[in-house]
């Protein structure tokens, strides 16, 4: 089995509700941070790490990404026509950033269904799972690191970040003998713990590194009382007999599946945004 991570897996099937009403008639992947989307920033880390293949988990709401990543001959044309190359060269390059390919979940049976969704195209590499929401800035792509990680153990591994303590039932949460400063072996993962099951802070955010052995752990997980398969319950079976390792990453982390969140990315990209920065600076000065 190679080592080499060539593939990523996005699940975007989410219905996005936290959003409405801006998610009405888009999807929330598609919601811009200055004039980028959301899940533009998520390929390009990928792309950056030497990711080829990314395959999208989707649902009949999120056409609108389809067309993100393929070309708009129409736009190309008139934006040629005009002269206005910077933005041909800008709109041109999305579509050549990788192979894109789209699944379509079945049903909305959770995290876990949608990753299992991507059995046959993945076969037997080890393969990238990016969360639509989780959005990382840094010098080195967060998921490079899981990927040195990875190269340095051949098992999986799960990007990690401590929370405080009244967050922890957002998240999946690890119990981890520390094998550095930033690197763990995972003992045990609980799904959403409420604060007094949680075994420690140590949140997983969504950046993984899988094998394909997960895929058939998947399609033998129950679904839990909501009805969804949790990636995080396939993840407790697979260290019953392999280990799974996790790793902080030094990048700027954003959830912007919460509005809180969401905003204050959008405030930090504009603050590092070339053609606005100054202005913006000097309006956030005044505020
Ligand atoms: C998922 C995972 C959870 C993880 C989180 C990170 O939950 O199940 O373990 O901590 O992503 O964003 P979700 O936020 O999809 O409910």
């Amino acid at each position: 089995m190679t080592n080499k991570i060539r593939k990523a897996v996005i699940p975007v099937a989410g219905l996005g509700t936290r959003f409405l009403p801006a998610t009405k008639a888009q999807p929330k992947e598609m919601l811009t941070l200055v004039d980028k989307p959301v899940i533009q920033y998520i390929v390009e880390e990928a792309v950056a790490a030497g990711i080829e293949q990314i395959i999208f988990i989707t649902s009949q709401t999120k056409r609108a990404i389809e067309d993100h990543f393929d070309r708009n001959f129409e736009l190309e044309y008139n934006l040629a026509k005009k002269n206005k190359l910077a933005d041909l060269e800008e709109v041109k390059k999305i579509s050549q950033l990788a192979d894109f390919i789209y699944i379509r979940q079945e049903a909305p049976l959770g995290l876990g269904h949608a990753i299992a969704s991507a059995a046959p195209i993945i076969d037997n590499e080890p393969f990238a799972v990016f969360l639509g929401d989780d959005i990382v800035d840094g010098s080195t792509p967060a998921i490079q690191e899981l990927i040195d990680l990875y190269q340095q153990y051949n098992k999986p591994v799960i990007a990690v970040k401590e929370v405080s303590p009244e967050l922890v039932f957002k998240y999946g949460i690890i119990d981890g003998t520390p094998l550095n400063e930033k690197c763990y072996q995972i003992n045990t993962l609980v799904e959403k713990p409420a604060v007094n099951k949680a075994p420690s802070n140590l949140a997983i955010i969504g950046r993984y590194i899988l094998t394909p052995e997960i895929m058939e752990i998947l399609k033998n997980t129950p679904a839990n009382i909501d009805g969804e398969i949790q990636l995080t319950d396939a993840l407790l079976e697979y260290i019953k007999t392999k280990e799974i390792y996790a790793t902080k990453f030094s990048g700027q982390h954003f959830d912007c599946g919460n509005k809180l969140d969401f905003m204050k990315a959008a405030v930090y990209y504009a603050s590092k945004h070339p053609e606005i920065r100054e202005e913006f600076k000097k309006f956030i000065d005044t505020l």
